[in-house]
């Protein structure tokens, strides 16, 4: 990104929630972003993944500009070379945790859907709770299947909103030893917004956000992940 800002309009004042940002993440690389909240992370990580457009600025996605791109050209992208793990994991409730990680494969009218969710909910140490519903699941079994979901489309770059924030430290250890394999295991680049210390030091890169503005970047010598092996599906 280049030069990037986001300017809101809030009772007809204009809010600027983020400041001049210049950004490179390379691809195979982990990065974190931390930050006190309400500092712009989440808006930031929007703006990347081509959720929402920026104020003024370049953002570009595999050399594509995702600011000259409409809603539907950007969703286009999204659906091809993006995953994004919420908060909020966003599962469909009428739908199996094997129905919801499938979904989006069946959307891009992959044929073997079913056996790619399967592999992925073994993957993510779900293969027995396939047939379960969101609210039969756990809230760390959920969130594994929000990351099985964003995985599925075997996305060049996966975003995730605070995928620790919600869950105790076990299971919260557990969800990002899972996502650091799976960054190993395909290559996929990693964007973290986290609060844990411990988990964005394990990014090859890590930012940090105050007030709009990016702080300070710091480069991680010896992270613990390495894409050196890594393979695509
Ligand atoms: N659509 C919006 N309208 C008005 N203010 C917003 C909007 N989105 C975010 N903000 C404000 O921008 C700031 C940054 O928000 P956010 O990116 O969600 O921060 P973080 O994820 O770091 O907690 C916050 O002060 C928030 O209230
Ligand atoms: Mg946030």
């Amino acid at each position: 990104m280049k030069q990037l800002t986001k300017t809101v309009t809030l009772e007809h004042k204009q809010l600027t929630i983020l400041k001049p940002i210049d950004l490179v993440v390379n691809a195979g690389e982990t990065l974190a972003i931390v930050g006190s909240s309400g500092s712009g992370k989440t808006t930031l990580l929007s703006l990347l993944a081509g959720l929402d457009l920026p104020s003024s600025g370049e953002v570009y996605l595999k050399k594509q500009a995702l600011h000259k791109l409409d809603e539907e050209q950007r969703s286009q992208i999204r659906a091809e070379h993006i995953g994004f793990i919420f908060q909020q994991f966003l599962l469909i409730n009428s739908l199996t945790a094997l129905e919801n990680v499938m979904l989006p494969a069946e959307l891009a009218n992959k044929a073997n859907a079913k056996e790619l969710a399967l592999t992925l909910l073994n993957d993510v140490g779900l293969a027995d709770r396939c047939e379960h519903f969101p609210n039969q699941l756990s809230g760390g079994e959920q969130q594994r299947v929000a990351i099985a979901r964003a995985f599925i489309s075997q996305p060049d770059v996966l975003f995730a909103d605070e995928p620790t924030g919600n869950l105790d430290s076990n299971t919260g250890q557990h969800i990002t030893n899972l996502l650091f394999n799976l960054n190993k295991q395909y290559g996929t680049t990693l964007v973290l917004v986290t609060h844990d210390q411990k988990l964005a030091q394990r990014c090859h890169k890590q930012i940090e956000m105050a007030d709009g503005h990016l702080i300070a970047e710091q480069n991680n010598l010896t992270p613990l992940t390495s894409v050196d092996k890594a393979v695509k599906l």
